[in-house]
């Protein structure tokens, strides 16, 4: 089976984390974000995955290559300008030789989900249906699109992004779908052309559905927090991934050439080359990347940090995000959803806190910054 991913939005939300990199190949936990959808998709049966991106996929290229150590193939297709997400599909069908298919699937690309597709494209078979939504339940629906579900499975209203006073069930679009081929042609070409809010409304009393996915696990990992979550989720195996079977009984993953002189508490995950200096607490919940070093005495607990960072003497760095090559100095409290951006030199004492974002390679002197 073939599908389409769609992994054109910039990411404005996840800065300054995709300020360097595209969110599609942002590092969660061990591997590029992507790495997740591609061997969920595999584990359902997809062989082919064509990338719909809306920017030069040359970093993603690097980082994914032709998929087959995914175990599938990857097309990259480049839309001329972004099409939203349903011109990107129909622009994706008209660049490939033979298109899409009759029967596809469509995911957005910045979701983290073990949800079982395999069962909804076999209701999606025995329905009729043109095009069948996944579903899944969240706490406020305002940041999705809400999805009210008739008797047998048709879907009998779509609002994206409701206001508040329009919510009348928990169920939201889960951003993955079984289409016939027929939708395409509601798509007009060469616009931008909005799935949600141009395609679905329409289908409405015409074919589509919904498949409710009770107890899968669901996430967008489009903000920080999410993306914090995530990554813990991912630790712990709240969500099926193949990181877990690198953790030990203990729930640890080293690298190569780590040095521990500290403490790491599980779930944890270090990549290589990482340094845990004497009196430095790594864990529960700590992801590490290559070679970072952690100074003596500090905290890193329910956060990440990415390659080749440094986080000095003391310093305490729980649920934030520290990106490659910062710098923390001594002392320091990054916590509250703070990310701290590539290459950023944080001098000793700072106080970063409130879902603060400090952008690529600023400098804070010494105690700049502390509220
Ligand atoms: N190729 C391409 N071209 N991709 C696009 C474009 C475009 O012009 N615009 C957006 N995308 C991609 C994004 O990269 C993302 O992977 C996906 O389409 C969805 O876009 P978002 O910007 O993340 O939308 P959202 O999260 O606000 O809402 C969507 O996802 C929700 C679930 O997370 C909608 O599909 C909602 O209905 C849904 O509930
Ligand atoms: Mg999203």
């Amino acid at each position: 089976m073939r599908a389409v991913v769609l992994v054109g939005g910039e990411g404005t939300r996840l800065r300054p984390l995709t300020s360097t990199v595209p969110k599609p190949v942002v590092r969660l936990v061990d591997r590029p974000f992507m790495a997740y959808m591609l061997e969920w998709l595999a584990r359902h049966g997809v062989d082919e995955v064509v990338l719909a991106c809306g920017f030069l996929p040359t970093r993603l290229r690097e980082e994914l290559g032709d998929g087959e150590r995914y175990g599938l193939r990857l097309v990259y297709i480049e839309e001329p300008e972004p099409r939203g997400t349903g011109g990107a599909v129909r622009f994706a069908d008209e660049q490939l030789d033979g298109g899409l298919g009759e029967r596809f699937l469509v995911l957005n690309g910045d979701v983290l989900t073990d949800l079982d597709l395999r069962a909804q494209i076999d209701a999606h078979a025995a329905s009729g249906a043109r095009a069948t939504l996944a579903l899944v339940p969240v706490e406020d629906p305002t940041a999705y699109g809400l999805v009210r579900l008739a008797a047998g499975g048709d879907v009998a209203g779509f609002l994206e992004k409701p206001r508040p006073e329009e919510i009348d069930t928990d169920l939201i679009s889960a951003g993955a779908y079984v289409l016939e081929r027929s939708v395409l042609d509601l798509v007009e070409p060469g616009r931008n052309v909005s799935i949600e809010r141009e395609v679905w409304p329409r289908l409405v009393g015409d074919g589509l559905h919904g498949h409710a996915h009770t107890g899968a696990y669901w996430l967008d990992i489009g903000t920080p927090a999410r993306y914090l979550q995530g990554s813990g989720d991912i630790l712990a195996g709240r969500v099926r991934t193949a990181v877990r079977e690198r953790l030990d009984a203990h729930g640890v993953a080293r690298g190569e050439d780590c040095r521990i002189e500290g403490h790491v508490h599980g779930p944890a995950l270090l990549g290589d080359g990482c340094h845990v200096a004497e009196g430095a607490v790594v864990g529960p919940g700590a992801v590490l990347g290559h070679r970072v070093r952690i100074e003596p005495g500090a905290t890193v607990e329910h956060a990440v940090v990415l390659d080749d960072a440094v986080i000095g003497r003391g310093t305490v760095v729980r649920g934030a995000i520290v990106s490659p090559g910062a710098t923390i100095g001594a002392d320091c409290t990054i916590t509250g959803c703070a990310v701290v951006g590539p290459g950023v030199h944080a001098g000793a004492g700072n106080t970063l806190d409130h879902g603060v974002r400090i952008f690529p390679g600023v400098t804070l002197p010494d105690g700049a910054v502390g509220f």
